[in-house]
Protein backbone atom coordinates (compact mmCIF):
# COMPACT_ATOMS: atom_id res chain seq x y z
CA UNK A 1 0.00 0.00 0.00
CA UNK A 2 1.39 3.41 -0.89
CA UNK A 3 1.57 5.81 2.00
CA UNK A 4 0.60 9.56 1.47
CA UNK A 5 3.75 11.54 2.25
CA UNK A 6 2.95 14.77 2.06
CA UNK A 7 -0.85 14.47 4.41
CA UNK A 8 0.76 12.10 6.80
CA UNK A 9 3.91 14.96 7.45
CA UNK A 10 1.52 17.84 7.56
CA UNK A 11 -0.56 15.58 10.04
CA UNK A 12 2.52 14.41 12.52
CA UNK A 13 3.82 18.22 12.08
CA UNK A 14 0.11 19.92 13.59
CA UNK A 15 0.35 17.09 16.20
CA UNK A 16 3.87 18.38 17.13
CA UNK A 17 2.72 22.07 17.22
CA UNK A 18 -0.32 21.01 19.16
CA UNK A 19 1.34 19.06 21.87
CA UNK A 20 4.64 21.64 22.05
CA UNK A 21 1.67 24.39 22.14
CA UNK A 22 -0.18 22.51 25.37
CA UNK A 23 2.88 21.46 26.91
CA UNK A 24 4.55 25.00 26.79
CA UNK A 25 1.89 26.78 27.45
CA UNK A 26 3.45 29.46 29.76
CA UNK A 27 1.03 32.30 28.85
CA UNK A 28 4.09 33.86 27.43
CA UNK A 29 3.01 34.13 23.76
CA UNK A 30 6.56 33.82 22.34
CA UNK A 31 6.55 30.22 23.39
CA UNK A 32 4.44 28.74 20.67
CA UNK A 33 3.81 31.72 17.87
CA UNK A 34 2.78 29.18 15.49
CA UNK A 35 0.02 27.64 17.30
CA UNK A 36 -3.16 27.76 15.76
CA UNK A 37 -4.97 30.49 18.28
CA UNK A 38 -8.90 30.77 16.37
CA UNK A 39 -10.68 27.91 14.74
CA UNK A 40 -12.26 29.48 11.44
CA UNK A 41 -15.44 29.82 11.80
CA UNK A 42 -17.59 26.78 9.71
CA UNK A 43 -19.82 28.12 7.56
CA UNK A 44 -20.26 28.44 3.70
CA UNK A 45 -19.08 32.10 1.68
CA UNK A 46 -21.66 32.13 -0.68
CA UNK A 47 -23.57 35.65 -0.85
CA UNK A 48 -26.50 35.73 -3.21
CA UNK A 49 -26.68 39.16 -5.07
CA UNK A 50 -29.89 41.42 -4.06
CA UNK A 51 -31.55 43.49 -7.03
CA UNK A 52 -34.08 46.29 -6.51
CA UNK A 53 -35.83 44.61 -9.59
CA UNK A 54 -39.01 45.36 -8.15
CA UNK A 55 -38.59 49.67 -7.80
CA UNK A 56 -41.44 50.93 -10.05
CA UNK A 57 -40.32 53.33 -12.69
CA UNK A 58 -41.54 56.64 -10.80
CA UNK A 59 -38.84 55.91 -8.52
CA UNK A 60 -35.12 56.98 -8.36
CA UNK A 61 -32.52 54.65 -8.46
CA UNK A 62 -31.50 53.95 -5.25
CA UNK A 63 -28.06 55.28 -3.77
CA UNK A 64 -25.83 52.79 -3.20
CA UNK A 65 -21.83 52.84 -2.19
CA UNK A 66 -19.96 50.54 -4.07
CA UNK A 67 -17.96 49.46 -0.84
CA UNK A 68 -21.42 47.98 0.66
CA UNK A 69 -22.65 45.75 -1.96
CA UNK A 70 -26.04 44.32 -0.64
CA UNK A 71 -26.64 40.67 -0.42
CA UNK A 72 -29.39 38.88 0.81
CA UNK A 73 -27.01 37.12 3.47
CA UNK A 74 -25.67 40.94 4.91
CA UNK A 75 -29.58 42.05 4.93
CA UNK A 76 -30.33 38.86 7.00
CA UNK A 77 -27.49 40.24 9.43
CA UNK A 78 -28.21 43.72 9.34
CA UNK A 79 -32.17 42.72 10.77
CA UNK A 80 -30.31 40.28 13.48
CA UNK A 81 -28.21 43.20 14.46
CA UNK A 82 -31.63 46.08 14.32
CA UNK A 83 -33.71 44.19 15.95
CA UNK A 84 -30.52 42.57 18.63
CA UNK A 85 -30.70 44.41 22.40
CA UNK A 86 -27.12 42.86 23.09
CA UNK A 87 -25.93 46.02 20.91
CA UNK A 88 -26.92 48.15 24.08
CA UNK A 89 -25.05 47.91 27.72
CA UNK A 90 -27.90 46.52 29.37
CA UNK A 91 -29.04 44.06 26.67
CA UNK A 92 -32.80 46.03 27.20
CA UNK A 93 -32.78 48.51 24.01
CA UNK A 94 -32.47 47.71 20.01
CA UNK A 95 -32.86 49.76 17.19
CA UNK A 96 -36.72 48.47 16.82
CA UNK A 97 -37.16 49.87 20.42
CA UNK A 98 -37.47 53.34 19.17
CA UNK A 99 -38.41 52.01 15.27
CA UNK A 100 -41.38 50.03 15.42
CA UNK A 101 -42.33 48.80 11.65
CA UNK A 102 -45.99 49.39 12.26
CA UNK A 103 -45.31 53.43 13.32
CA UNK A 104 -43.30 53.01 9.38
CA UNK A 105 -40.53 52.61 11.85
CA UNK A 106 -41.06 55.83 14.24
CA UNK A 107 -42.32 55.22 18.02
CA UNK A 108 -45.05 57.32 18.60
CA UNK A 109 -43.68 59.64 21.29
CA UNK A 110 -42.73 62.99 20.89
CA UNK A 111 -38.95 62.34 22.07
CA UNK A 112 -37.53 58.82 22.27
CA UNK A 113 -36.81 57.11 25.55
CA UNK A 114 -33.03 55.16 25.79
CA UNK A 115 -31.58 53.56 28.16
CA UNK A 116 -32.62 53.50 31.75
CA UNK A 117 -35.56 54.97 30.89
CA UNK A 118 -33.84 58.58 29.96
CA UNK A 119 -35.46 60.84 27.69
CA UNK A 120 -33.50 61.99 24.11
CA UNK A 121 -33.92 65.20 22.82
CA UNK A 122 -35.66 65.04 19.27
CA UNK A 123 -38.50 62.35 18.08
CA UNK A 124 -37.49 59.28 16.29
CA UNK A 125 -37.42 59.35 12.38
CA UNK A 126 -39.40 57.35 9.81
CA UNK A 127 -37.02 54.70 8.54
CA UNK A 128 -38.67 54.58 4.70
CA UNK A 129 -36.97 54.86 1.68
CA UNK A 130 -33.60 55.90 3.22
CA UNK A 131 -31.48 54.01 0.27
CA UNK A 132 -32.81 57.27 -1.86
CA UNK A 133 -31.81 60.02 0.51
CA UNK A 134 -28.56 61.57 -0.91
CA UNK A 135 -28.12 64.89 1.12
CA UNK A 136 -27.43 63.04 4.99
CA UNK A 137 -29.41 61.26 7.64
CA UNK A 138 -31.01 62.95 11.15
CA UNK A 139 -32.98 65.86 11.06
CA UNK A 140 -29.77 67.85 10.58
CA UNK A 141 -28.07 65.92 8.25
CA UNK A 142 -24.95 65.24 10.53
CA UNK A 143 -24.77 61.51 9.10
CA UNK A 144 -23.58 61.44 5.61
CA UNK A 145 -24.27 57.69 5.24
CA UNK A 146 -26.74 54.89 6.19
CA UNK A 147 -23.34 53.23 7.83
CA UNK A 148 -22.18 56.11 9.60
CA UNK A 149 -25.31 56.95 11.03
CA UNK A 150 -25.47 53.55 11.88
CA UNK A 151 -22.65 53.74 14.34
CA UNK A 152 -24.13 57.06 16.22
CA UNK A 153 -27.08 55.39 18.83
CA UNK A 154 -25.13 52.90 20.27
CA UNK A 155 -22.38 55.00 22.37
CA UNK A 156 -25.25 58.18 22.77
CA UNK A 157 -25.58 57.73 26.10
CA UNK A 158 -29.40 58.42 26.53
CA UNK A 159 -30.18 55.64 23.51
CA UNK A 160 -28.20 52.54 23.56
CA UNK A 161 -24.88 53.74 26.10
CA UNK A 162 -23.00 50.90 24.71
CA UNK A 163 -19.30 50.90 23.52
CA UNK A 164 -18.34 49.65 20.28
CA UNK A 165 -15.56 47.70 21.41
CA UNK A 166 -17.39 45.77 24.18
CA UNK A 167 -20.13 45.24 21.25
CA UNK A 168 -17.84 43.47 18.86
CA UNK A 169 -16.71 41.78 21.42
CA UNK A 170 -19.62 40.22 22.34
CA UNK A 171 -20.38 39.83 18.28
CA UNK A 172 -17.08 37.71 18.22
CA UNK A 173 -18.05 35.44 22.13
CA UNK A 174 -21.85 34.73 20.32
CA UNK A 175 -22.97 31.41 19.50
CA UNK A 176 -24.29 32.59 16.01
CA UNK A 177 -23.09 35.96 14.52
CA UNK A 178 -19.49 34.27 13.64
CA UNK A 179 -20.70 32.20 11.02
CA UNK A 180 -23.57 34.90 9.94
CA UNK A 181 -20.69 37.53 9.46
CA UNK A 182 -18.68 35.10 7.64
CA UNK A 183 -21.85 34.50 5.73
CA UNK A 184 -22.44 38.04 4.36
CA UNK A 185 -18.58 38.96 4.54
CA UNK A 186 -16.45 36.78 4.14
CA UNK A 187 -14.31 36.78 6.63
CA UNK A 188 -12.15 33.87 8.21
CA UNK A 189 -12.12 34.41 11.63
CA UNK A 190 -14.66 35.72 14.32
CA UNK A 191 -11.87 38.21 15.43
CA UNK A 192 -12.10 39.77 12.05
CA UNK A 193 -15.99 40.97 13.38
CA UNK A 194 -15.85 44.63 14.04
CA UNK A 195 -17.85 47.97 14.04
CA UNK A 196 -17.26 48.25 10.28
CA UNK A 197 -18.88 45.07 9.15
CA UNK A 198 -21.71 45.43 11.51
CA UNK A 199 -22.30 48.78 10.21
CA UNK A 200 -22.64 48.07 6.94
CA UNK A 201 -24.88 44.95 7.74
CA UNK A 202 -27.43 47.02 9.24
CA UNK A 203 -27.20 50.05 6.66
CA UNK A 204 -27.73 47.23 4.22
CA UNK A 205 -30.91 45.84 5.54
CA UNK A 206 -32.05 49.82 6.23
CA UNK A 207 -31.86 50.23 1.95
CA UNK A 208 -34.08 47.23 1.45
CA UNK A 209 -36.77 49.15 3.65
CA UNK A 210 -38.94 50.98 0.47
CA UNK A 211 -42.43 51.94 0.32
CA UNK A 212 -43.88 51.79 -3.04
CA UNK A 213 -47.32 50.20 -2.68
CA UNK A 214 -49.48 52.78 -1.26
CA UNK A 215 -52.83 53.81 -2.47
CA UNK A 216 -51.18 56.94 -3.96
CA UNK A 217 -49.09 54.70 -5.98
CA UNK A 218 -51.76 52.22 -6.86
CA UNK A 219 -54.36 54.77 -8.32
CA UNK A 220 -52.00 57.70 -9.71
CA UNK A 221 -49.25 55.34 -11.27
CA UNK A 222 -50.39 51.84 -11.43
CA UNK A 223 -53.88 53.42 -12.81
CA UNK A 224 -55.59 50.84 -10.58
CA UNK A 225 -58.74 52.55 -9.75
CA UNK A 226 -59.83 56.30 -9.06
CA UNK A 227 -59.03 58.78 -5.80
CA UNK A 228 -62.13 59.98 -4.22
CA UNK A 229 -63.90 63.28 -4.98
CA UNK A 230 -62.23 63.94 -1.81
CA UNK A 231 -58.51 62.55 -2.21
CA UNK A 232 -58.75 64.34 -5.96
CA UNK A 233 -59.35 68.06 -4.21
CA UNK A 234 -56.66 67.37 -1.70
CA UNK A 235 -54.47 66.12 -4.41
CA UNK A 236 -55.11 69.21 -6.14
CA UNK A 237 -54.11 71.46 -2.75
CA UNK A 238 -50.92 69.71 -1.89
CA UNK A 239 -49.57 70.26 -5.42
CA UNK A 240 -51.17 73.69 -6.22
CA UNK A 241 -47.77 75.87 -7.04
CA UNK A 242 -48.29 79.25 -8.53
CA UNK A 243 -46.02 81.68 -10.31
CA UNK A 244 -45.36 83.87 -7.06
CA UNK A 245 -44.53 82.64 -3.91
CA UNK A 246 -46.32 85.27 -2.37
CA UNK A 247 -49.69 83.84 -3.56
CA UNK A 248 -52.06 82.03 -1.17
CA UNK A 249 -51.54 78.49 -1.64
CA UNK A 250 -50.62 75.03 0.84
CA UNK A 251 -47.16 74.88 -1.43
CA UNK A 252 -46.71 71.77 0.40
CA UNK A 253 -45.31 70.07 -2.84
CA UNK A 254 -42.88 72.55 -2.95
CA UNK A 255 -40.32 70.95 -0.11
CA UNK A 256 -42.34 67.73 0.18
CA UNK A 257 -42.20 66.97 -3.55
CA UNK A 258 -41.46 64.07 -6.13
CA UNK A 259 -42.18 60.42 -5.84
CA UNK A 260 -40.42 59.96 -2.49
CA UNK A 261 -42.67 63.14 -1.15
CA UNK A 262 -39.14 64.62 -0.22
CA UNK A 263 -36.43 65.58 -1.40
CA UNK A 264 -34.73 65.78 1.60
CA UNK A 265 -33.76 69.51 1.64
CA UNK A 266 -33.54 71.99 4.79
CA UNK A 267 -35.76 74.50 5.62
CA UNK A 268 -36.93 76.65 8.32
CA UNK A 269 -40.82 75.55 7.75
CA UNK A 270 -41.97 78.36 9.92
CA UNK A 271 -42.89 76.54 13.44
CA UNK A 272 -40.84 78.21 15.73
CA UNK A 273 -41.86 81.97 17.31
CA UNK A 274 -38.25 82.66 18.44
CA UNK A 275 -36.49 85.98 18.61
CA UNK A 276 -33.91 86.03 16.41
CA UNK A 277 -31.75 83.49 14.64
CA UNK A 278 -29.74 82.75 17.73
CA UNK A 279 -32.54 81.65 19.53
CA UNK A 280 -33.69 78.41 18.49
CA UNK A 281 -33.67 75.88 21.41
CA UNK A 282 -32.20 73.25 18.73
CA UNK A 283 -30.54 75.29 15.97
CA UNK A 284 -30.47 72.04 13.73
CA UNK A 285 -29.16 71.97 10.59
CA UNK A 286 -27.12 75.62 11.66
CA UNK A 287 -25.45 72.80 14.08
CA UNK A 288 -23.98 71.02 11.59
CA UNK A 289 -23.19 74.10 9.02
CA UNK A 290 -21.99 76.83 11.21
CA UNK A 291 -23.94 78.97 9.09
CA UNK A 292 -26.76 81.17 11.15
CA UNK A 293 -29.26 81.41 8.70
CA UNK A 294 -29.38 77.26 8.97
CA UNK A 295 -30.49 77.55 12.42
CA UNK A 296 -33.91 76.13 12.97
CA UNK A 297 -33.56 74.43 9.44
CA UNK A 298 -34.05 70.44 9.93
CA UNK A 299 -34.63 67.81 6.87
CA UNK A 300 -38.40 67.96 5.26
CA UNK A 301 -39.46 64.21 6.05
CA UNK A 302 -40.97 62.31 3.41
CA UNK A 303 -45.23 62.13 3.71
CA UNK A 304 -44.93 58.65 3.03
CA UNK A 305 -46.84 56.68 6.14
CA UNK A 306 -47.40 60.15 7.65
CA UNK A 307 -50.56 58.85 9.05
CA UNK A 308 -48.83 56.26 10.97
CA UNK A 309 -45.99 58.65 12.62
CA UNK A 310 -47.76 61.27 14.88
CA UNK A 311 -46.55 62.98 16.39
CA UNK A 312 -44.96 65.41 13.91
CA UNK A 313 -41.47 67.85 13.32
CA UNK A 314 -38.77 67.24 14.93
CA UNK A 315 -39.73 67.47 18.41
CA UNK A 316 -42.64 65.78 18.13
CA UNK A 317 -44.67 69.24 18.98
CA UNK A 318 -47.63 68.43 16.71
CA UNK A 319 -50.22 65.79 17.63
CA UNK A 320 -52.44 65.83 14.76
CA UNK A 321 -52.26 66.37 10.84
CA UNK A 322 -54.86 68.99 11.79
CA UNK A 323 -52.70 70.87 13.86
CA UNK A 324 -49.86 70.64 11.22
CA UNK A 325 -52.13 72.05 8.76
CA UNK A 326 -53.28 74.67 10.57
CA UNK A 327 -49.33 75.88 11.43
CA UNK A 328 -48.53 76.12 7.86
CA UNK A 329 -51.57 78.01 7.21
CA UNK A 330 -50.46 80.71 9.92
CA UNK A 331 -47.63 81.19 7.27
CA UNK A 332 -44.61 81.30 9.95
CA UNK A 333 -43.62 84.22 12.41
CA UNK A 334 -41.73 86.38 9.99
CA UNK A 335 -38.36 84.47 11.01
CA UNK A 336 -35.82 85.84 8.51
CA UNK A 337 -34.45 82.63 6.89
CA UNK A 338 -38.48 81.17 6.77
CA UNK A 339 -38.67 80.10 3.16
CA UNK A 340 -40.29 82.07 1.51
CA UNK A 341 -42.82 79.40 0.45
CA UNK A 342 -44.03 79.62 4.22
CA UNK A 343 -47.35 82.01 3.20
CA UNK A 344 -50.46 82.36 4.84
CA UNK A 345 -53.26 80.57 3.40
CA UNK A 346 -57.08 79.83 3.97
CA UNK A 347 -58.67 76.18 3.70
CA UNK A 348 -62.54 75.77 4.60
CA UNK A 349 -62.99 72.64 6.58
CA UNK A 350 -63.94 70.98 3.98
CA UNK A 351 -60.55 71.67 2.08
CA UNK A 352 -58.68 70.89 5.09
CA UNK A 353 -60.42 67.19 5.26
CA UNK A 354 -59.46 66.92 1.92
CA UNK A 355 -55.82 67.51 2.22
CA UNK A 356 -55.66 64.75 5.58
CA UNK A 357 -57.69 62.50 3.09
CA UNK A 358 -55.11 62.76 0.73
CA UNK A 359 -52.43 62.30 3.02
CA UNK A 360 -53.49 59.09 4.25
CA UNK A 361 -53.43 57.36 0.68
CA UNK A 362 -49.54 57.75 1.24
CA UNK A 363 -50.43 54.71 3.83
CA UNK A 364 -48.58 51.50 2.32
CA UNK A 365 -49.76 48.55 4.48
CA UNK A 366 -47.45 46.22 2.85
CA UNK A 367 -44.81 48.14 4.04
CA UNK A 368 -45.98 47.96 7.52
CA UNK A 369 -46.86 44.18 7.21
CA UNK A 370 -43.93 42.98 5.02
CA UNK A 371 -42.38 40.46 6.96
CA UNK A 372 -39.02 40.95 5.68
CA UNK A 373 -38.96 44.07 7.97
CA UNK A 374 -40.18 41.96 10.99
CA UNK A 375 -38.10 41.29 14.02
CA UNK A 376 -36.55 37.76 13.67
CA UNK A 377 -36.38 36.91 17.25
CA UNK A 378 -39.99 37.15 16.74
CA UNK A 379 -41.02 40.06 19.25
C1 LIG B 1 -33.60 55.71 22.01
C2 LIG B 1 -34.29 55.69 20.73
C3 LIG B 1 -33.51 55.29 19.50
C4 LIG B 1 -32.73 54.18 19.30
C5 LIG B 1 -32.36 53.10 20.31
C6 LIG B 1 -32.31 54.22 17.92
N1 LIG B 1 -32.83 55.33 17.31
FE1 LIG B 1 -32.64 55.81 15.34
N2 LIG B 1 -33.41 57.63 15.73
C7 LIG B 1 -33.93 58.05 16.93
C8 LIG B 1 -34.12 59.48 16.92
C9 LIG B 1 -34.66 60.31 18.08
C10 LIG B 1 -33.69 59.94 15.64
C11 LIG B 1 -33.57 61.40 15.19
C12 LIG B 1 -32.34 61.95 15.94
C13 LIG B 1 -31.75 63.24 15.43
O1 LIG B 1 -32.13 63.73 14.37
O2 LIG B 1 -30.86 63.76 16.10
C14 LIG B 1 -33.28 58.74 14.91
C15 LIG B 1 -32.85 58.75 13.59
C16 LIG B 1 -32.46 57.61 12.90
C17 LIG B 1 -32.13 57.57 11.49
C18 LIG B 1 -32.15 58.72 10.51
C19 LIG B 1 -33.27 58.59 9.50
C20 LIG B 1 -33.25 59.69 8.50
O3 LIG B 1 -34.12 59.72 7.61
O4 LIG B 1 -32.37 60.57 8.56
C21 LIG B 1 -31.77 56.27 11.20
C22 LIG B 1 -31.34 55.71 9.85
C23 LIG B 1 -31.86 55.52 12.44
N3 LIG B 1 -32.31 56.35 13.44
C24 LIG B 1 -31.51 54.19 12.59
C25 LIG B 1 -31.25 53.61 13.83
C26 LIG B 1 -30.47 52.40 14.01
C27 LIG B 1 -29.81 51.60 12.91
C28 LIG B 1 -30.44 52.17 15.35
C29 LIG B 1 -29.70 51.05 16.09
C30 LIG B 1 -28.28 50.94 15.85
C31 LIG B 1 -31.23 53.21 15.98
N4 LIG B 1 -31.69 54.08 15.03
C32 LIG B 1 -31.48 53.28 17.35
C33 LIG B 1 -34.21 57.23 18.01
C34 LIG B 1 -33.55 56.02 18.23
C1 LIG C 1 -40.63 75.42 2.98
C2 LIG C 1 -40.66 73.98 2.90
C3 LIG C 1 -41.91 73.28 3.37
C4 LIG C 1 -43.21 73.46 2.95
C5 LIG C 1 -43.73 74.46 1.94
C6 LIG C 1 -43.98 72.47 3.64
N1 LIG C 1 -43.20 71.73 4.47
FE1 LIG C 1 -43.81 70.25 5.67
N2 LIG C 1 -41.94 70.15 6.50
C7 LIG C 1 -40.86 70.90 6.11
C8 LIG C 1 -39.79 70.72 7.05
C9 LIG C 1 -38.43 71.37 6.98
C10 LIG C 1 -40.26 69.83 8.03
C11 LIG C 1 -39.52 69.38 9.30
C12 LIG C 1 -39.52 70.54 10.29
C13 LIG C 1 -39.16 70.22 11.70
O1 LIG C 1 -39.21 69.07 12.09
O2 LIG C 1 -38.85 71.14 12.46
C14 LIG C 1 -41.62 69.49 7.65
C15 LIG C 1 -42.43 68.62 8.36
C16 LIG C 1 -43.71 68.27 7.96
C17 LIG C 1 -44.51 67.27 8.62
C18 LIG C 1 -44.07 66.43 9.81
C19 LIG C 1 -43.29 65.22 9.35
C20 LIG C 1 -42.85 64.31 10.45
O3 LIG C 1 -42.39 63.19 10.12
O4 LIG C 1 -42.90 64.68 11.62
C21 LIG C 1 -45.70 67.19 7.95
C22 LIG C 1 -46.86 66.27 8.26
C23 LIG C 1 -45.64 68.16 6.88
N3 LIG C 1 -44.43 68.81 6.92
C24 LIG C 1 -46.67 68.39 5.98
C25 LIG C 1 -46.68 69.47 5.10
C26 LIG C 1 -47.86 69.89 4.39
C27 LIG C 1 -49.19 69.19 4.42
C28 LIG C 1 -47.50 71.02 3.71
C29 LIG C 1 -48.39 71.93 2.89
C30 LIG C 1 -49.46 72.55 3.65
C31 LIG C 1 -46.10 71.28 3.99
N4 LIG C 1 -45.64 70.32 4.84
C32 LIG C 1 -45.37 72.33 3.48
C33 LIG C 1 -40.81 71.73 5.01
C34 LIG C 1 -41.94 72.20 4.34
Amino acid sequence: MKIPALPLFLALLTLTLFSACQEDNTGDPTVCDNCPQEEPILADYNPTDYSFDYLPDHFPNPILPPDNPMTEEGIALGRMLFYDPILSRDSTISCGSCHFQELSFTDGVAVSTGIDGQLGVRSSMPLVNLAFNPRGFFWDGRSATLEEQALVPIEDHREMDESWDVVEEKLRNHPDYPAKFREAFGIEYASEIDRNLAVKAIAQFERTMVSYQSRFDQVVWAQQGWPTEEEQMGRDLFFVEQALPTQEHPGCSHCHGSSLFTENNFFNNGISNVEDLESFPDKGFGEVTGNIYDNGKFRAPTLRNIALTAPYMHDGRFATLEEVLDSYAAGGHGIANEDPNIQPFALSDEQKQAMIAFLNMLTDTSFVNNPAFSNPFGE
